[in-house]
């Protein structure tokens, strides 16, 4: 079956789908976007994406492509042309096509591509029940990590490093030591009865899977400190996690090569990975 994107108001073969040159994503990373899990055909948190993706485009002042409803029809529509039941879906704004000059265009069309694709959620729970090899490297991109643009060479170089050293993921670490987040997932340990991660007003992306986590440890009663950790804090804890709508909740059992708590896969975060859609928005 072919795989089908949107672009700019056509439904396009996946192969033949194109940008223009000029447009000002590919020029100046001067655009936005959203992952959102697709699971039993259904979007997760769909809400709470958008929502985030309204933050993003008002932060950068930039234009709606298309309204709001009008975004979640496509969303759908690529997601059913794609036949996804399990796997994502991604959308792209950004401030669209204008001669290459720095300052915004005169003109609000911003542009708009959306893709789906199909995972395989079984693999992806036996790979998750394994857990997952991180390495630290030193945070160095710009302070505003809480919107979620396209620019992510940073990102790109550190999970390379980490894949280069056998890893699956990088944790970025601040000028003092604290962990950030990862590369494109944010960080948790848990130390006894606690469960902490980085508050999300500084350094980090406020990831949807964190919020919606959140409210899952509020319900089930846990204990939760929104307070940053050091790598040696994590290196010490009883069980470490990242999440994101890609790896939901994952185990991370080894940080630079040292085995976090026993070196395997916590029980807490096995319980919150399958718990986490109990709770999540299916629409
Ligand atoms: N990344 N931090 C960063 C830097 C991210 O790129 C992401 C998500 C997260 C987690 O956010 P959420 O829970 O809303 O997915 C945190 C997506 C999955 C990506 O770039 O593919």
């Amino acid at each position: 079956m072919s795989r089908i994107a949107y672009v700019n108001g056509i439904y396009a073969p996946h192969r033949e789908a194109a940008v223009h040159i000029e447009d000002r994503g590919y020029q100046f990373a001067d655009g936005v976007y959203e992952v959102c899990e697709v699971r039993d055909g259904r979007l997760v948190d769909e809400t709470r994406h958008l929502d985030r993706l309204a933050r993003s485009l008002s932060e950068l002042r930039m234009a709606w492509p298309v309204s709001r409803p009008a975004l979640c029809v496509i969303l759908r529509e690529v997601v059913a042309r794609n036949r996804v039941r399990d796997g994502l879906v991604y959308f792209q704004v950004t401030r669209g096509v204008a001669r290459r000059d720095f300052m915004f265009p005169a003109h609000q069309r911003s542009s708009l591509v959306v893709t789906a694709r199909s995972a395989d959620r079984a693999a992806l729970d036996t790979a998750a029940g394994q857990g997952i090899a991180v390495v630290t490297r030193p945070d160095n991109r710009w302070e505003r990590v809480d919107i979620k643009t396209v620019g992510l060479l940073p990102n790109v170089l550190a999970k390379q490093a980490a894949k280069e050293a056998g890893a699956k993921e990088a944790w970025f670490v601040d000028a003092n030591g604290y962990v950030t987040e990862g590369g494109s997932s944010n960080a948790w340990i848990i130390v006894g009865n606690t469960i902490q991660t980085r508050p999300a007003e500084t350094g980090i992306l406020r990831g949807v899977t964190r919020t919606t986590l959140l409210d899952l440890l509020a319900r089930e009663g846990l204990k939760l400190k929104e307070r940053p950790f050091k790598v040696g804090e994590a290196l010490k804890a009883d069980e470490a996690f990242i999440t994101s709508a890609t790896t939901i909740v994952t185990p991370v059992v080894k940080i630079d090569g040292k085995p976090v708590g026993s070196g395997k896969p916590g029980p807490v975060a096995l319980k919150l990975r399958k718990a986490f859609h109990n709770i999540a928005e299916l629409a």
